[in-house]
């Protein structure tokens, strides 16, 4: 039997825009799902799922989750036709709509996968594996997710026309205080980037106008995390947000823990991930106010909740 883990991610910066090659800011969180998979004399794969999760994740994600699954086994070129495997997932990661979830268990299925079979691969080819697998949930994931899941840290990522994208690891001087909460609504992120999509085909100069602006926001977002500058990046964070309304992807649950996260300390926030539900995250400016912003969020009805750090 052999294990592999997947940290969970957030995205501080550039949900939406990355697909289009913008570069996001995103960081892996210290919540992990764990993959053991067991050879067995079965032909193809039976999925145990015993990962904790919002109501109605698991339904919603089943038929993608299949298809991730088939996607990463063929990927790493390992024949189920004789014998076959018994997956099981578990760990502390409970799978809501923008924590990395689906990315989280491609890498570790990658990773177990990879020591079961004695296949070598190094981070790189691990992460890649996982992008084959993140195809099964949104046809073109832009792969920060996988990315973040992969190697945790905060990274800087972007894509490129007709390359794979790249991606730096930034270092802050000291970790920042996050809070994540799951409105508990279930996102099709296939659904919500086609979406997107189809809205800027129909309309490309309301689409450039927006991502013109958080091109300027999101260079000006790395400068003031990296001199720790909260104030700017929490204005920095609200503005995504409005951004991210102009584009159509929040919703009424998002906007509202947005506001209570302000209201009660915060110094920014912002949907984070497909939104129209899943997760908001806000920039708290010590452990202490984090604990407070959890605890006005958790009395506003979030549906999970995250109080962690980033950046270190
Ligand atoms: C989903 O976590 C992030 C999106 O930007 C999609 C992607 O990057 O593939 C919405």
């Amino acid at each position: 039997m052999s294990v592999g883990t997947g940290k969970g991610k957030t995205i501080l910066f550039g949900e939406h825009f990355v697909v289009y090659g913008l570069p996001s800011l995103a960081a892996g969180i210290a919540a992990e799902t764990i993959a053991r998979v067991k050879r067995s004399s079965k032909p193809g794969w039976t999925l145990k799922d015993k990962r904790p999760a919002v109501p109605g994740y698991k339904q919603e994600k089943a038929e993608e989750q299949s298809a991730s699954i088939d996607n990463i086994v063929k990927y790493l070129g390992i024949d189920l036709t004789r014998q076959g495997i018994d997956i099981l997932f578990e760990g502390n990661l409970t799978c809501a709509s923008g924590i990395g979830a689906s990315a989280a268990s491609c890498v570790a299925l990658a990773r177990a996968l990879n020591s079961e079979f004695r296949l070598g691969l190094n981070d790189d080819q691990i992460n890649q594996a996982a992008y084959e697998g993140e195809k099964g949930y949104h046809g073109t994931p832009s792969g920060v997710d996988n990315t973040c899941s992969t190697f945790g840290g905060l990274i800087w990522f972007k894509t490129n026309p007709n390359a794979p994208p790249t991606f730096e690891k930034l270092r802050l001087d000291r970790p920042l205080s996050l809070v994540i909460a799951a409105t508990g609504i279930t996102a099709s992120t296939k659904r919500v980037v086609d979406d997107v999509k189809a809205k800027k085909e129909h309309d490309p100069s309301w689409f450039s106008n927006i991502a013109d602006e958080y091109a300027h926001l999101v260079e000006d977002a790395r400068h003031a995390l990296l001199r720790l500058d909260l104030d700017r990046t929490g204005q920095l964070m609200d503005r995504n947000h409005e951004l991210l309304q102009d584009l159509t992807v929040s919703c009424a649950e998002l906007d509202r823990l947005v506001a209570v996260a302000r209201e009660n300390g915060a110094v920014g926030a912002k949907l984070t991930g497909t939104g129209r539900g899943g997760n908001m995250i806000a920039l708290a400016p010590d452990p202490k106010s984090a604990s407070a912003i959890g605890k006005a969020l958790k009395k506003a009805g979030a549906a999970e909740l995250w109080v962690t750090n980033f950046g270190t």
